[in-house]
C-alpha cells in the first residue's frame, strides 16, 4: 500500500448483499421486435440473459432490496453507519436523492446520503469516496449502493443498446477491518471529451458543443469498446504499480461486466487467463453500478473468493470514466463467508 500512516486505519467491505429482480429476459426475446438473433448477442457481448425490473419496481426499490439480503445475512451490518451513497445512472427523481429513499426504508434516517454518478464506474468510484468520509472523520461507516433500473432509461426496440443492459442492485458496507485486509490504492479518472459515446438526456437538450441527446441511453458501441480496453488496462496496470503489486499478486481480477470481449482484452493486457476472473454477465448483462458488487458477492457465495486474497477492480462507464482499485479481502465478517447463503436456504427449507 503506498503512503501509509501509523494512525490511518484500515479500510474496507465488512457486509455485502445483492439482488437482482425476479423476471429473465433470455436473448430470444429480442428477436421478435428488432433485427437481431439471440446466437449473435451471445457471440458478439457473451450475454445470453439478464434481469428485468417489474413494472412498478425502480431504482430504490432494488436497491433497498440489495440492503434486506445483507442484513438477513448480517443484522447487525448497519450500525455505525451514518452515510449512504447510491452510485446509480437510473436514480428514481433527481431530487429526492435515491440514497435518502434507500436509507430512509432500511432505518438509516438522518444518515448523510447522496447519489454519485459516473456510471458504470460508479460503485468503485463509490468505495474509494466513502474512504475518504471515514479518514476525514465525516463518517464512521458508509452504506455503498450501487443500484440500477436500467430497463426503464433503455430504448427496447434499439439493438444497439437494448440487448445489453439489465436490472440489479449491490450493497456493500464500507467500514474498518483488521490490518493487512482492506482497500490499498484507487486510481479515478473521467475525460468529457467522450460523452457523446454513452449518453442520456437530462435538462439540456445537447452536450457542450451541440451533440443533440435523445431520451433514452444513447451510445456509440464501437468507440465505448476501444475506450473500455484502454481504460481498463491502463487504470489496473497504474493502480497495481501504485500499491507496489503485479499482475503476478493478483488473485482476481473483479472487471465491470459489460462484454466478455471487453474483459477478455484486458486480462490478455495483464497477461493473465480467463481463470483469473469472475464473470456472470451472462445471466445478468450490463447492469452498470451494480456488476461490481454482484460479481463480489457471487464469488464470495461460490467459495470463489476467499480471506487474504488480493483483488484487482476495475471499471468503465459514462463520462467517459474509469476506475480501478486494489483490495485485499477480509472474510472475518458474518456476511462475507462463503456458506452465508448455503445457510440462508437451509433455514428456508427447514
Ligand atoms: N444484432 C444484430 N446485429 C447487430 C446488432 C444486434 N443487436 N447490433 C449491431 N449489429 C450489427 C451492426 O449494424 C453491424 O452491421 P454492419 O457490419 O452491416 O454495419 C455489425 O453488427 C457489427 O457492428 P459492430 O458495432 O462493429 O459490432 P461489435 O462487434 O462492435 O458489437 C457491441 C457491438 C455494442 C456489442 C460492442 O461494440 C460493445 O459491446 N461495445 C461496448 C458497449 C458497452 O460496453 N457499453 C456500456 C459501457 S458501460
Amino acid at each position: 500500500m503506498s503512503d501509509p500512516s501509523p494512525t490511518r486505519p484500515t479500510l474496507g467491505i465488512t457486509a455485502l448483499g445483492m439482488y437482482v429482480p425476479e423476471r429473465v429476459v433470455p436473448n430470444s426475446d429480442f428477436e421478435a421486435r428488432m433485427d437481431t438473433n439471440a446466437d449473435w448477442i451471445e457471440s458478439r457481448t457473451g450475454i445470453r440473459e439478464r434481469r428485468f425490473a417489474a413494472p412498478e419496481q425502480y431504482t430504490s426499490d432494488v436497491g433497498v432490496l440489495a440492503v434486506r439480503d445483507l442484513l438477513r445475512r448480517d443484522p447487525q451490518a448497519l450500525q455505525g453507519v451514518d452515510a449512504v451513497i447510491c452510485a446509480t445512472v437510473s436514480p428514481d427523481a433527481l431530487m429526492p436523492s435515491t440514497a435518502a429513499l434507500i436509507a430512509m426504508q432500511v432505518g438509516l434516517t438522518g444518515a448523510a446520503a447522496f447519489d454519485l454518478s459516473t456510471a458504470c464506474s460508479g460503485f468503485v468510484y463509490a468505495l474509494s469516496v466513502a474512504q475518504g468520509l471515514i479518514l476525514a472523520g465525516s463518517a464512521r461507516r458508509v452504506l455503498v449502493v450501487g443500484a440500477e433500473a436500467l430497463s426503464k432509461i433503455v430504448d427496447q426496440n434499439d439493438r444497439n443498446t437494448a440487448i445489453l443492459f439489465g436490472d440489479g442492485a449491490g450493497a456493500a458496507v464500507v467500514g474498518p477491518v483488521p490490518a493487512g485486509y482492506g482497500f490499498q490504492d484507487f486510481i479515478m479518472g473521467a475525460d468529457g471529451n467522450g460523452g457523446s459515446s454513452l449518453y442520456l438526456r437530462c435538462v439540456a437538450p445537447t452536450l457542450p458543443g451541440g451533440f443533440q441527446m435523445g431520451d433514452s441511453v444513447g451510445m456509440n458501441g464501437r468507440e465505448v469498446f476501444k475506450f473500455a480496453v484502454r481504460a481498463l488496462g491502463d487504470s489496473g496496470t497504474q493502480v497495481l504499480a501504485k500499491s507496489g503489486l503485479t499482475t503476478a499478486d493478483v488473485d482476481w481480477v473483479i472487471p465491470h461486466q459489460a462484454n466478455v470481449r471487453i474483459i477478455e482484452a484486458a486480462m490478455d493486457r495483464f497477461g493473465l487467463p480467463m481463470s483469473k476472473t469472475i464473470v456472470n454477465l451472462d445471466r445478468y448483462g450490463n447492469t452498470s453500478s451494480a456488476t461490481v458488487p454482484l460479481v463480489l458477492r457471487e464469488g464470495v457465495d461460490a467459495g470463489q473468493i476467499t480471506d487474504g486474497q488480493q483483488l484487482l477492480l476495475i471499471a468503465f462507464g459514462g463520462g467517459l470514466s474509469w476506475v480501478a482499485g486494489t483490495m485485499k479481502w477480509w472474510g472475518g465478517a458474518p456476511s462475507l463467508t462463503a456458506d452465508s447463503k448455503a445457510q440462508q436456504q437451509a433455514e428456508v427449507n427447514a
